[in-house]
């Protein structure tokens, strides 16, 4: 487990309660930033849970749980992704970061004993999106988007909220196009292509 690999990170002691150690992680770890942003995704994850009819619980862990990995530096998660053969894309290459969603499910599963598979899946692509998502991790996907961690409101907002009416597939090739004709793609990740282009083909057919 990486966590225990890095001598700046610290583990406090666990409670059990997800919320708790989640953040008693990110503060100790002086990540108080990345809670503020994980409690707001997890928020949004659970509206889109009743509105779309998934599992509130695990659209809430997965929002709680999905950036956990801001602890380690990207040259950190670099150089265990290289040294573990990982196989790494492009894009991860060109922006180490984007190996954070592949890092926080592996600390899910790995340090908080997360088994369940629509957390794992949805925290590791939430990023990127990948191939045939399934609505958590489109949810996820969308949460992250509307409660981003950047100042005010982000430009795709109106867009992606009214794509909602229609799906969570609607609402996730909306912000990818938003994106991609904005230029505010940094490289195209490849699960992201492959998302796209299965959403493409089911929204355009
Ligand atoms: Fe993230
Ligand atoms: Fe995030």
């Amino acid at each position: 487990m990486i966590l225990q690999k890095l001598e700046y990170i610290i583990l406090p002691p666990k409670t059990g309660d997800l919320a708790t150690d989640v953040a008693n992680l990110l503060r100790h770890n002086g990540r108080e930033d990345t809670l503020t942003h994980v409690i707001d995704v997890a928020r949004v994850n659970g509206e889109l849970a009743d509105r779309f009819g998934l599992v509130r619980d695990t659209c809430i862990a997965a929002g709680l749980l999905h950036d956990i990995s801001a602890i380690i530096q990207p040259d950190d998660m670099m150089r265990y992704a290289i040294a573990g053969g990982f196989e790494i894309c492009e894009a991860e290459h060109r922006f180490p970061f984007l190996l954070h969603q592949r890092f926080a499910r592996m600390i899910a599963s790995g340090y908080f004993e997360v088994e369940d598979r629509d957390i794992l899946s949805a925290v590791a692509c939430h990023t990127s999106l990948r191939a045939s998502p399934t609505p958590c991790d489109m949810a996820l996907f969308i949460a992250d988007k509307l409660a981003w961690d950047q100042e005010g409101t982000p430009p795709y907002y109106d867009a992606v909220w009214s794509a909602l009416d229609e799906s969570l597939e609607r609402a996730s090739y909306v912000f990818m196009t938003f994106v991609m004709d904005n230029g505010m793609l940094l490289y195209p990740h490849k699960d992201w292509t492959l998302a796209y282009e299965y959403l493409k083909g089911k929204l355009e057919s």
